[in-house]
C-alpha cells in the first residue's frame, strides 16, 4: 500500500485536475458547475494545503448570491453552453438573480459559514492574509444569506427551515424524498412519454448515465418529476411566500436543517470575531431553530425525523439523517447517547465500511445507488464532528481510520459500498479528496 504521503499528493492532484480557473468543480466532464455544499467541502480540505485560494471558492460562491439573500445551489459554468439548464431554471428573469452568471433557483445544506470559520482559523495560523479582513467581507453575506432561510422558509415560525425539493436536501434521492416523489401525480407531458415507452430513451440524453452505470442513478422517470417540480417553481421566480400555499413538496428536512443549526453557531462566533453584533430578531430564529430539533425527535420510532409539513407528521423512513443532530451539538447528552446506540447497531449502520446513508436493514438499501445505501466521506465527517462534540473519541478515531483506509484502497470515488468499500459514482471527486486531506490534517 502507498504511504499516506503518496494518497495527499494525489488528493492535491485531484483538486489542481477538478480546477476550472473560476473554481473547484466536483469531478470534471460530470459535474462542472458549481454547487454549494461542494465548495464548502472543497474549501475545508483546500486550506490546509492552499488557504488562500480556499478563500477564493467561498468568494466565488458568494458572489452568485441573490439579492434576497439566497445561496443557490447550482452556479453555472460560463464555458458551457447551459442551453438546457437556462431553460430549466429560468432564473435570469427573476429580478433576485445575479447578473453577471446563470444560477439555480433552490439552495442546498447551507455549510458556508461553517467553512468560513474553519478557514479563519487556517488563515490567522498560517499567517497568510487577515483573517479579520476575510470574516469581515464574508459576515455581512452570510448573515443575508441565514435571514433569507428564516424570512423565507420557515412557514411554520417554529425555527425549521422547510425544504421545496430533494436536490436542496443534498441528497438526492434519499428514500423519504422518493416516496413523496411517486405520490405527486405525474404531469401530461411525463404521462405521454412513458405511454409512448420514451422514458428509457431520455435517459440515453443523461449526462451521469454516460459516465455512470445507471442503476446507480435516480430513475429518469423521477428525475422528469424533479424537473417538473423546476417548472412549477419557475413560475414564481422561486419566491416561496409565493410557492408556499400550494407547494406539492414541504418538508423539514433534518439533515439541512442540523447543518444549519451548527452554521448559526459558527455565524456567531464570526460575529464576535469581528465585533459584529447579529440583529436580536436573527438571533432569536437561531435560539427557536435550536428547541425546534426536539419537534423532530419521534417518541414512536426514538429517533430524530424529518417531518412533512403539509401533513404534519414525522417521516419515519430511516436514513442518515437521524445521526445528523450529534452534528449540531444543540441536543442533550442523553439524546446524543440514544443516536450513538442507534450509529454502532451493525445490523443498521455499523456495517463493515461505515456509514451507510440508508441503513443496511432498509428495504430500500441498495450499496451502490447513490444516496439510497452508499457511504459518504462527507456525512462521515459530519458524523466525526459530532462523535468528537460529545466525546466520543474512540468511535471518532475508529470511523477515521475506517474512512481514510476506504479511501486508500478505492480511490476518490464519490461514494462506497458499507459492505465491501469498493468506489462507486465517478472517481477523482473533489469532497472525497478535499476531506482525506482534512480528516488527515485533524
Ligand atoms: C450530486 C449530489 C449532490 C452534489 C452534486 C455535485 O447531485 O447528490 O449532493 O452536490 O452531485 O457533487
Amino acid at each position: 500500500m502507498k504511504a499516506v504521503d503518496e494518497h495527499l499528493l494525489a488528493a492535491e492532484g485531484v483538486l489542481r485536475a477538478n480546477d476550472t480557473g473560476e473554481w473547484i468543480c466536483p469531478a470534471r466532464g460530470l459535474y462542472p458547475h458549481q454547487w454549494l455544499w461542494d465548495t464548502c467541502l472543497i474549501a475545508i480540505g483546500l486550506r490546509h494545503i492552499n488557504a488562500a485560494r480556499a478563500a477564493r471558492e467561498i468568494g466565488t460562491l458568494l458572489s452568485a448570491q441573490w439579492d434576497n439573500g439566497m445561496v443557490p445551489h447550482m452556479v453555472f459554468s460560463p464555458h458551457q453552453r447551459n442551453w438546457f439548464a437556462s431553460r430549466l431554471w429560468g432564473t435570469q428573469r427573476c429580478a433576485d438573480s445575479p447578473r453577471h452568471i446563470l444560477t439555480s433557483g433552490i439552495t442546498q445544506p447551507p455549510l458556508i459559514a461553517t467553512a468560513a470559520l474553519k478557514l479563519a482559523d487556517t488563515l490567522a495560523r498560517a499567517e497568510i492574509a487577515d483573517e479579520q479582513q476575510f470574516l469581515e467581507g464574508v459576515y455581512p453575506k452570510l448573515l443575508a444569506y441565514h435571514q433569507w432561510l428564516y424570512r423565507q422558509r420557515d412557514p411554520e415560525g417554529d425555527g425549521l427551515v422547510a425544504l421545496i425539493h430533494p436536490w436542496e436536501t443534498g441528497m438526492d434521492n434519499t428514500p423519504d424524498w422518493m416516496e413523496l416523489l411517486d405520490r405527486l401525480p405525474r404531469p401530461w407531458w411525463q404521462v405521454l412519454i412513458s405511454r409512448l415507452g420514451l422514458t428509457h430513451l431520455l435517459g440515453l440524453a443523461r449526462r451521469d448515465h454516460w459516465m455512470i452505470d445507471s442503476a446507480e442513478r435516480m430513475s429518469t422517470d423521477r428525475a422528469l418529476v424533479a424537473a417538473n417540480l423546476i417548472h412549477r417553481y419557475r413560475q414564481q421566480c422561486y419566491d416561496y411566500e409565493a410557492i408556499y400555499s400550494h407547494a406539492p413538496i414541504e418538508v423539514e428536512s433534518l439533515f439541512f436543517n442540523a447543518i444549519l443549526i451548527r452554521a448559526n453557531r459558527d455565524l456567531e462566533t464570526i460575529a464576535n470575531r469581528i465585533g459584529a453584533k447579529i440583529p436580536n430578531q436573527t438571533r432569536s430564529y437561531f435560539r427557536r431553530a435550536e428547541q425546534g430539533l426536539d419537534k423532530l425527535y419521534d417518541e414512536r420510532t426514538r429517533a430524530y425525523q424529518a417531518r412533512n409539513v403539509a401533513g404534519k407528521y414525522p417521516m419515519r423512513t430511516l436514513s442518515i439523517s437521524s445521526i445528523m443532530p450529534l452534528y449540531t451539538g444543540a441536543i442533550s447528552d442523553a439524546r446524543a447517547r440514544e443516536i450513538i446506540d442507534l450509529l454502532r447497531d451493525d445490523t443498521k449502520f455499523w456495517s463493515r465500511w461505515p456509514v451507510p446513508s440508508v441503513p443496511i436493514h432498509s428495504a430500500y438499501f441498495d450499496q451502490k445507488l447513490y444516496w439510497s445505501g452508499p457511504t459518504w466521506i462527507n456525512t462521515n465527517w459530519f458524523i466525526i464532528e459530532g462523535l468528537k462534540l460529545y466525546g466520543y473519541d474512540q468511535e471518532a478515531k475508529y470511523l477515521r481510520t475506517k474512512t481514510l483506509r476506504m479511501i486508500e484502497q478505492a480511490g476518490f470515488y464519490e461514494y462506497f459500498s458499507p459492505l465491501d468499500g469498493k468506489g462507486y459514482g465517478i472517481d477523482n471527486f473533489s469532497w472525497t479528496a478535499a476531506l482525506y486531506i482534512d480528516l488527515n490534517n485533524n
